[in-house]
């Protein structure tokens, strides 16, 4: 896997926030420790990253989310967490092993109920969403495999209408856009996105950098047109 580098003062400041400003309930802390008990890694988003999602779906008012890359479920227990009553929230994992730990881990968070889980790689499971005829998700968040990037933003757009809030983790990236070489497996899925986040006419995007205990990274964020 490819290493990311971190400044120790990230890492303090992130801490910081997470207890000063997030208050990542129990729910969550025993997500991200059922992930280490089972040998996942610990790629989750960070704790204030996660409330950003949460912020995102109250601002929103999202009440069908998508989201590409469960792991955990660390992410999808932010989400869901802001969802009115009736909310849904469809995540799509290629690992079976991983989506096991998640719904064990959005059940015992109390949101199990809004949750779906549909198992095994998302570029065959979104196709499914649209043959059932699946209403038009709210907002989507893609955090999977970042070769399929641009594949997953065009699903977003597909599975989304006007105004889908489109959220993209993993934007930066060590600031591979500079440096290809630093990886070539993830990095030309992570640039071809931000190429079409930026010159796509359907999306209107922005994107922020970010740092902290995973490194330096950054958060895309979009709208359909
Ligand atoms: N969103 C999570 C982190 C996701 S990590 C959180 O913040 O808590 C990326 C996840 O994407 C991993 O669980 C990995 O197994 C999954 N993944 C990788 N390739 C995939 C694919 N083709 N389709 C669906 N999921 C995939
Ligand atoms: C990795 C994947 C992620 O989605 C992330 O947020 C951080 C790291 C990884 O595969 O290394
Ligand atoms: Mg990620």
């Amino acid at each position: 896997m490819f290493e990311h580098k971190v400044e120790p003062a990230w890492a303090a400041v992130e801490q910081y926030l997470g207890a000063a400003v997030v208050h990542p309930d129990d729910s969550l802390q025993e997500a991200v420790k059922a992930a280490a008990d089972a040998g996942m890694p610990a790629i989750e988003v960070a704790p204030n990253a996660g409330k950003l999602l949460n912020l995102l779906v109250k601002i929103s008012g999202a009440s069908r989310i998508l989201e590409i890359g469960t792991l955990a479920g660390y992410s999808t227990i932010w989400m869901a967490k802001a969802l009115p009553d009736g909310g849904r929230l469809v995540t799509c994992e290629y690992l079976p092993e991983h989506a096991a730990v998640a719904r064990k881990n959005v059940d015992r968070a109390g949101v199990g109920g809004k949750i779906e889980i549909r198992v095994g790689a998302a570029l065959d499971t979104l196709p499914v969403l649209k043959d059932e005829g699946a209403e038009p998700f709210d907002l989507v968040f893609i955090d999977a495999d970042k070769q399929h990037n641009p594949d997953y933003l065009e699903w977003a757009i597909t599975l989304g209408r006007p105004g889908t809030v489109v959220i993209l983790d993993n934007a930066v990236w060590e600031g591979v856009m500079l440096d290809p070489g630093i990886d070539d497996v993830n990095g030309p899925g992570i640039v071809a996105a931000l190429k079409m986040l930026g010159e796509d006419p359907r999306l209107d995007a922005t994107v922020m950098q970010t740092v902290g205990g995973k490194g330096w990274d950054g958060f895309a964020l979009a709208v359909v047109r």
